[in-house]
């Protein structure tokens, strides 16, 4: 499949825009439960973890990781409760991992409003996303599912190892492709591959299911990472509800740059040693960075890579049975893809 399926598909959903509506009101009632177990696990009696957790779980979040581990679960036939433990574990992962990345990357907004960060400080939103991340394994382990844990923890890992190669490989211009993926496999790929795969472990289903699954997940987030890169140079701060520019401001080597670096007229290759190597950033130089990113089809192409992305995980859902669960799995990707084009 190429760049053309997913336009297909996308033809096929009869103009209207795509959306995670259909995957929201299938798996519902379990986000239902999956909210209140959140709330649950919030709780602690040192004060200051529920009010920060709260801070970010009430500000909202699409969500998506737990809705696609609860709908993976159910594609594959599961009728239990575990599903909804294990997906309040993967959105407090998630939690955990945004409180830690606002911290290193100096964020001053998070779902439209000041990062935690910004209210109580680094320690603090470190130590509570150390506290989440304890709360979620606890959860899992009430699951009792040996394997759902070993695909669980070793995202955890690999997530913590992508953020430690992302602070390497920043303000370094010489970054290649090859790197770039190997940071956004692991910090964004890994914990949506995790989160698809445990659906098919706690369902019994097939090893081949689990794979297929695991493909979709690795796929998807690899698409959803690539769109939120080529978002910082061409979204609004309103609709993202966060900072527009902070990747730039912080001389994170993202596709955008990549491609950039590698192309474009010996003024340009100085404005980014300026900006990303040295960290010399004036007023009017993000307008710039954006101006000539769009000039050489930098974001274009970077669209067009989460695209094909997509229609990787799409394939990957052909190991499903046909019907709505499939069917929204898959408008998911598209509407990934949407938050861009
Ligand atoms: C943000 O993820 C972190 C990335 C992997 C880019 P989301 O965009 O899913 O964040 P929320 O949960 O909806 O706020
Ligand atoms: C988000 O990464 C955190 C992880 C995926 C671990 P980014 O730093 O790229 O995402 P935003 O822009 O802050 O949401
Ligand atoms: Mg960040
Ligand atoms: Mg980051």
């Amino acid at each position: 499949m190429g760049a053309v399926a997913s336009q297909d598909k996308q033809a096929t959903l009869k103009g209207s825009e795509p959306s995670v509506a259909p995957l929201m009101r299938l798996v519902e009632p379990g986000m239902a439960r999956v909210n209140a177990l959140i709330l649950e696990m919030a709780g602690s009696h040192a004060k200051m973890i529920p009010d920060i957790a709260r801070h970010l779980i009430d500000s909202g979040g699409k969500r998506l990781r737990p809705m696609l581990t609860l709908a993976c679960a159910e594609a594959c036939g599961y009728s239990g409760e575990n599903h909804v433990k294990l997906a309040a574990a993967v959105e407090f992962m998630h939690t955990a991992t945004l409180l830690h990345d606002d911290v290193v990357d100096e964020s001053e907004l998070r779902r439209g409003k000041p990062s935690a960060r910004m209210l109580w400080g680094n320690q603090a939103s470190v130590l509570v996303g150390d506290y989440l991340l304890g709360q979620a394994f606890q959860t899992m382990v009430q699951v009792g599912s040996l394997d759902a844990l070993a695909v669980l923890s070793k995202a955890a890992s690999v997530i913590a190892e992508g953020e430690v190669l992302q602070l390497v490989a920043a303000k370094n211009l010489a970054t290649g492709e090859e790197q770039y993926l190997k940071v956004i496999n692991a910090k964004t790929a890994a914990l949506f591959s995790a989160a698809t795969e445990v659906g098919p472990i706690i369902a019994q289903s097939t090893a081949d299911m689990r794979r297929a699954m695991a493909e979709y997940g690795t796929q998807l987030g690899l698409a959803f990472q690539l769109v939120d890169d080529a978002l910082d140079y061409g979204g609004s701060s309103m609709t993202l509800g966060k900072k527009v520019g902070d990747d730039f401001r912080e001389g994170k080597v993202t596709l955008p740059i990549v491609l950039a670096a590698r192309a474009g007229t010996t003024e340009d290759r100085t404005f980014w040693s300026r900006t990303i190597e040295h960290g010399e950033i004036n007023d009017g130089d993000l307008e710039r960075a954006i101006d000539i990113l769009r000039k050489q089809g930098a974001i274009a192409a970077t669209v067009e890579r989460a695209r094909s992305y997509g229609d990787k995980a799409i394939a990957a859902l052909a190991a499903l049975p046909a019907g709505a669960h499939r069917d929204a799995l898959e408008e998911v990707v598209l509407y990934c893809i949407s938050r861009v084009s």
